[in-house]
């Protein structure tokens, strides 16, 4: 009688496994238990995309701060266990003025799903995922787990180009895409190679003495970074086209300088290559010394004076000044000894989107939504000495090279203007492009200047007669075709554009 039972038990068994191995099999999600709710991969995500903007360590909106967990849990807002208690998940739900985030202005509650991750979470104990200190910044927490996708085989949309260079050799001009740089032959617009980044975007981009390429970059609100690669690997080819992976390969990605909570706009490299400096949205003006070569390059000057993004950046050829420009309407010169901004150029009075200084580190120039070109004193007085000449629409960057007496801006007007420094004048109206022009560069050698557009279209023209060389567009299988709408992707650095 025990055997029998024992044996019927046996196949009792089987059959359970068997019977839940086939509902289980089929239908998982009726059976199977709510799955274990990960803070940081599934709700530290929500509160960043719907609180973080007034929650964080500076806004504290009613006093509290919800970037680091040991704040954000606290016994008065999470009370793990209970969501009765949850003061934080009772205000997402709430129908009435105090719901989170806020009725009054304007926006959208939380979906239903997205609650029910909070209140899942909550329910499970509130627990913080293992490895993560709970008082780590949550924002640089989520920022290392992100993962960024790869540019588009083919573009359908055409990337709007903010930033480019031409190579040492003057021959290539390597261009900012969509989550990588594109290199491509300046002579016949043929696509050389495709470098993968992380950064969504390119702002800035120079070339240190050495021939690597230091770059200026982000994501719209969410990172910035500065960082240096080596382009002159072999990759590995695609349809003829070598891909280089400056995402994890540390061959092609040498060295990260920055990571910051939101885009860097520009960049400058010294003329002796010993110092790179950067701004952007952070407001912060940073500068490294680099003599004793990328990896021992030391942080000397760190400085927030500007009371909005810093737009444009230039290293002084004395090596003891420093040129910003910003959002905020004005430009400034810095002291690089003493860390401090000496003198405010004001005039512009509206924001100044580009800075560049004369070769005796004496006379700054500047430019942005006022139209005008400007030259001032960058010592002494700091006076407008005159206004050279004006763009008929916002003047969007002013590139300058690095020892010739030439610069040039760009602008809404869809024309690329060439200076002469010493003179103080137009001396070429570069034309034929047909969308605002971000990006513009100017060959090592002083004979080629090329524009970057909204529209991703890219010429290059010859500085002495203003002739068009080579026109293409600089978004890798893009065919053309489409209008603009949807549009790419807008453009944070510039208010949206005019109709
Ligand atoms: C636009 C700004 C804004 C956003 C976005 C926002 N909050 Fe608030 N929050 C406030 C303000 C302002 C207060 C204080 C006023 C009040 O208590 O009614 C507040 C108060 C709170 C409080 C109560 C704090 C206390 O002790 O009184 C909690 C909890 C809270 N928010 C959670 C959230 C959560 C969760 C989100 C995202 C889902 C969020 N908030 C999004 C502005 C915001």
């Amino acid at each position: 009688m025990r055997r029998s039972n024992y044996r019927f038990c046996i196949l009792c068994g089987v059959i359970a496994v068997l019977a839940a191995w086939l509902v289980l099999g089929n239908v998982p999600s009726v059976s199977a238990q709510p799955k274990q709710v990960s803070f940081i991969n599934d709700v530290a995500p929500i509160f960043k995309e719907n609180c973080f903007a007034c929650h964080d360590a500076k806004k504290r909106a009613g006093k509290y701060e919800m970037t680091t967990f040991d704040k954000l849990v606290d016994e008065e807002h999470v009370v793990p266990g209970k969501i009765a208690d949850s003061e934080l998940y009772q205000l997402i739900v709430a129908t009435g003025d105090r719901r989170m985030p806020p009725k009054k202005d304007n926006l959208a509650p939380l979906s239903k799903a997205q609650a029910d991750i909070v209140k899942l979470w909550i329910e499970q104990g509130a627990k913080l995922d293992g490895g993560i200190e709970k008082k780590a910044d949550l924002v640089k927490e989520l920022r290392i787990r992100w993962k960024p996708p790869a540019p588009p085989a083919a573009y359908k949309y055409p990337t709007i180009v903010n930033a480019m260079t031409f190579t040492p050799d003057n021959k290539q001009l390597v261009v900012g895409g969509h989550h990588e740089l594109t290199i491509w032959n300046a002579a016949d617009g043929k696509l050389l190679k495709r470098l993968h980044t992380r950064a969504e975007r390119a702002y800035g981009m120079a070339f240190l003495p050495d021939g690597k390429l230091v770059v200026a970059g982000g994501r719209p609100g969410q990172e910035g970074d500065l960082r240096i690669f080596d382009i002159s690997g072999a990759g590995k080819a695609e349809n003829g086209i070598a891909i280089l992976d400056g995402v994890n390969d540390p061959k092609v990605m040498l060295k990260q300088l920055l990571d910051v909570d939101d885009s860097v706009l520009c960049l400058s490299v010294s003329a002796d290559g010993k110092k790179i400096a950067s701004g952007g949205c952070d407001r912060i003006v940073r500068v490294w010394d680099i003599s004793g070569g990328i990896n021992a390059a030391k942080l000397e000057h760190s400085i927030e004076n500007h009371a909005d993004w810093v737009l444009g950046i230039a290293l002084a050829p004395d090596n003891k000044h420093l040129l910003t420009c910003s959002r905020d309407k004005t430009a400034k010169v810095w002291d690089l000894s003493t860390k401090e901004s000496v003198l405010t150029f004001p005039d512009h009075q509206n924001a100044v989107f580009g800075v560049a200084v004369k070769a005796d580190s004496k006379v700054g120039f500047s430019a942005g939504l006022d139209r005008q070109v400007r030259m001032w004193n960058a010592v002494g007085d700091g006076k407008q000495i005159r206004a050279l000449g004006s763009h008929t629409d916002d003047i969007l960057k002013m590139i300058a090279h690095p020892t010739l007496p030439i610069f040039v801006t760009t602008s809404a007007d869809k024309t690329v203007k060439v200076w002469d420094a010493t003179a103080g004048t137009n001396t070429k109206t570069l034309t034929g492009m047909n969308d605002h022009i971000f990006a513009a560069a100017i060959s090592p050698d002083g004979t080629l200047v090329a524009g970057g557009a909204y529209d991703g279209e890219v010429k290059v023209w010859k500085v002495a007669d203003g002739m068009l060389l080579k026109g293409f567009n600089a978004s890798p299988g893009f065919t053309g075709g489409v209008t603009m709408t949807p549009a790419p992707m807008p453009n944070p650095i510039v208010p949206p554009k005019k109709k």
